[in-house]
């Protein structure tokens, strides 16, 4: 870092892409709080309706839909990226989805006038499939116009848009708040006000200059907003490196997604792709979430949403403190030292899992444990992957890739989900082992196959991975890991 200036448009640009980055995280986060009130909703007005109390099984399922929905439209949309960017532009792609978000807040936030449960569901899912979209235009654009040396930083930036999102939905949801009978529609429905905001900061945002330049050939608009993002009048070498990627592009053949998975170029980052998005969910953050509401209540947190929004206060400090470090560190060290870290942590849940009934303490340990979970999540496997997708490709194969990392995401996502209360059901405190184990292979893999990008333009990263086809499948090795960066982060985390 400190070649780069850091410019106020630059700064604008990034901060009203990241506004689609806490819709996701916001409404990822806004369902849980309100479970009971929208769960009277459902009885009352299906009561009205069928004029007989429904079933508990009825009611219990018409929940669930309303939840999983929004993942389903998270996996539509993740994988339409594609549709969008190249044909509208990667801001105006931002621009028109918003007309998906605020679509979604009304008819969530009228369901409760109309008494339509339909309304909600549907609701749930037009927000969802706005959300996916947004969890690949977000990524792509950012890693478009960041200058290189600050490419992981604003790639960051994503992820604290998500964290800040949760946290917010969280703090809305507080029965003094708007998790109330009356005001829960209004929660829901509140997602359409950074829709608007976005909406009309956008068009005052440039249009990606490697989308210009590469996808429409439009050079000199490129080179003007260049120099206006990135405050340097020389941006001959950049352009020139535009100029090349778009001469390769042009010879290659059209990058769809069976192609990613066909051209033996593509196979290494493609995998190393989906693998990330695998770390990412497959950690077992959204579990330990989902569990820890019971954790902090035996040990005698009396309102156990504060000890969640503690852990969503963490969840923000260290993804700052990874924006900070991602540039110095680099991605695969601090991807390493997030799933190491969780690693511990897990075998330390499951321990004081099991020896909480003998010692009061125990459930101490195991609510500092799911702190520095949280923290070392953020600190790589919650930002990296969203971002590193953009860096692992050149414009051509990007948006096809963005949509099979998005979508693998989701995907794991919702099957963690689905999964992980049967399974912590037949295997008690035994469950979080199952994450050591997934945590562990993601931490050899990424020794292994993950190549460090930082400070690399995009024409390197791309052509090292050629070079790699051709060569056969050596595995490329970025820097050795220092292992003891560990340690103070842990120590902060704790206290
Ligand atoms: C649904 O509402 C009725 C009263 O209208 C109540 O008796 C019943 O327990 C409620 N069911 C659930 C599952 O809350």
């Amino acid at each position: 870092m400190g070649t780069q200036k850091v410019t106020a448009p630059l700064i604008f640009a990034i901060s009203i892409a990241t506004i689609g980055s806490f819709q996701f995280g916001y409404n990822t986060g806004v369902i849980n709080a309100p479970e009971m009130i929208i769960k009277d909703f459902l009885n009352y007005t299906l009561e009205e309706r069928l004029e007989d109390p429904p079933s508990e099984v009825l009611l219990t399922s018409l929940w669930s839909l309303s939840v999983a929905i929004f993942s389903v439209g998270g996996m539509i949309g993740s994988f339409s990226v594609g549709l969008f960017v190249n044909r509208f532009g990667r801001r105006n792609s931002m621009l028109i989805v918003n007309l998906l978000a605020v679509a979604g807040g009304c008819l969530m936030g009228f369901c409760k006038i109309a008494e339509s449960v339909e309304m909600l569901i549907l609701g749930r899912l037009v927000i969802g499939l706005f959300c996916g979209l947004c969890t690949g235009f977000v990524p792509m654009y950012i890693g478009e116009v960041s200058p290189t040396d600050l490419r992981g930083a604003f790639g960051t930036l994503n992820q604290l848009g998500i964290v800040i999102g949760i946290l917010v939905a969280q703090i809305f949801g507080l029965k003094v708040i708007m998790g109330t009978e009356e005001l829960w529609p209004l929660l829901l429905g509140f997602t359409i006000i950074p829709a608007v905001l976005q909406s009309a900061a956008l068009p005052f945002c440039p249009e990606s200059p490697r989308f210009l330049l590469i996808n429409r050939k439009e050079e000199e608009s490129a080179r003007e907003i260049l120099q206006r993002l990135w405050g340097t009048q020389d941006v001959t070498q950049d352009i020139q490196e535009m100029k090349d990627e778009s001469t390769r592009m042009a010879q290659e053949k059209q990058a769809t997604v069976v192609e990613l998975f066909r051209s033996r170029s593509y196979q290494q980052p493609i995998m190393i792709s989906i693998m990330l998005q695998l770390s990412q969910q497959l950690s077992g953050i959204n579990a330990v979430f989902y569990y820890s509401t019971g954790i902090f209540k035996d040990a005698g947190v009396q309102e156990p949403i504060y000890a969640t929004i503690g852990a969503g206060v963490v969840n923000t400090i260290f993804t700052v403190v990874s924006l900070f470090l991602v540039e110095r560190v680099g991605r695969r060290t601090l991807h390493m030292t997030g799933l190491g870290g969780m690693a511990v942590c897990s075998i330390f849940m499951t321990i004081s899992l099991l020896l909480k009934d003998d010692y009061k303490w125990m459930s101490f340990v195991c609510i500092g444990a799911v702190l520095v979970f949280v923290a070392f999540f953020e600190i790589g496997p919650g930002p990296i992957p969203w971002f590193i997708v953009a860096e692992l490709f050149s414009q051509g194969p990007r948006p096809a890739a963005m949509a099979v990392a998005g979508c693998s995401n989701w995907t794991s996502n919702f099957l963690v989900g689905l999964l992980f209360p049967s399974a912590a059901f037949y295997l008690g405190a035994y469950v979080f082992i199952i994450f050591t184990g997934f945590l562990i292979v993601f931490l050899v893999f990424t020794f292994f196959k993950v190549p460090e990008t930082r400070g690399r333009t995009f024409e390197e990263i791309t052509q090292a991975f050629e070079a790699q086809a051709r060569e056969g499948n050596r595995a490329e090795k970025g820097p050795i890991v220092e292992m003891n960066s560990i340690q103070p982060m842990k120590e902060t985390a704790t206290v």
